[in-house]
């Protein structure tokens, strides 16, 4: 069994983004710069936002954190992301999930400015994905694809059952998957058969978001399985989607939890940060 670990993934990446950032700062004259906004306390949205932060400093980008109470108004973080959009000196400007319940999802997607948009939330990259069109790429189903890659495992003219529909994952993957030549099965919560569908593809992805959902008779024998799902159960450890113990002798190759999907994220987060400046020196210099 071929464990797909993120590590050597996320390495490769940061180095080409590290040597790309050099370049645009002087070509720019300045660093990309990430501006994140978070609002409220979810200590994992803290946790996450701080991170990518980090990420951003240790790349040679420059990073801003608006951290705003639970009580703000939509229409006030309408109005920092309104500034921010027409700050030149902004490339990527991201808005932490979940937000509070005043906040519209459908409404927020169109605040950021495309061009800014390095989540790929706005409806204009998400539509230009399935197009097949240049785009932001999402980023955790983009790192899926950059994990295959890296370990030379090609979709092209095989099954893959994609269980999960979200529109930060499911559905750009089964996209991403189809650009590849993959036969993809978009699967849900109805869908019938579930078991029977997965467990008859060469490639399984699973991101439902329910511990522990996916067992031995969801796999074919060889198939490639990828869990996005992260969670941590009533011991306290981190686990995922997928029973990995009760898989991996099933499976040919699977993303462990820790460790797989979950830090290729924000690997491609600063990769879509770095593009977005890139983007920005190719105008500057028309
Ligand atoms: N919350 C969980 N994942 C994400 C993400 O990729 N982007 C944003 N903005 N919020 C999230």
């Amino acid at each position: 069994m071929l464990l797909l670990s993120a590590k050597p993934v996320v390495e490769k990446l940061n180095h080409e983004v590290f040597l790309r950032v050099k370049e645009v700062t002087k070509k720019l004259g300045r660093a990309p710069k990430l501006s994140v906004i978070l609002v409220g306390n979810d200590p994992a949205s803290q946790i996450y936002t701080s991170k990518k932060g980090e990420a951003a400093v240790k790349l040679g980008m420059l990073h801003e954190s608006h951290h705003l109470p639970a009580s703000v108004t939509p229409q006030e973080v309408k109005k920092l992301v309104d500034r921010l959009n027409e700050d030149p000196t902004v490339d990527g400007i991201l808005i932490q999930r979940p937000l509070p319940k005043s906040f519209i999802e459908e409404e927020v997607v169109y605040w950021v400015d495309p061009s800014k948009d390095v989540d790929a939330f706005h409806p204009e990259n998400a539509g230009r994905l399935v197009l097949g069109l240049p785009c932001f790429r999402p980023c955790t189903p983009h790192g899926v694809m950059e994990i295959l890659d890296h370990y030379g495992l090609s979709v092209s003219g095989k099954t893959a059952c994609v269980i999960g529909r979200s529109s930060i994952v499911g559905k750009p993957l089964g996209s991403l998957l189809l650009q590849r030549d993959a036969t993809v099965f978009q699967c849900h919560s109805k869908s019938p058969d579930l078991k029977k569908i997965a467990a008859s593809c060469d490639f399984l992805f699973v991101a439902v978001g329910r511990m522990g959902l996916v067992g031995q008779d969801y796999i074919k024998k060889g198939a490639v399985v990828v869990d996005v799902g992260i969670h941590r159960n009533a011991q306290g450890k981190v686990v995922g989607d997928v029973l990995f113990d009760e898989v991996k002798d099933i499976a040919q190759a699977i993303t462990p939890v820790p460790g797989g999907v979950g830090p290729m994220t924000i690997a491609v987060l600063m990769q879509n940060t770095v593009w977005s400046a890139e983007k920005r020196a190719v105008k500057s210099m028309k």
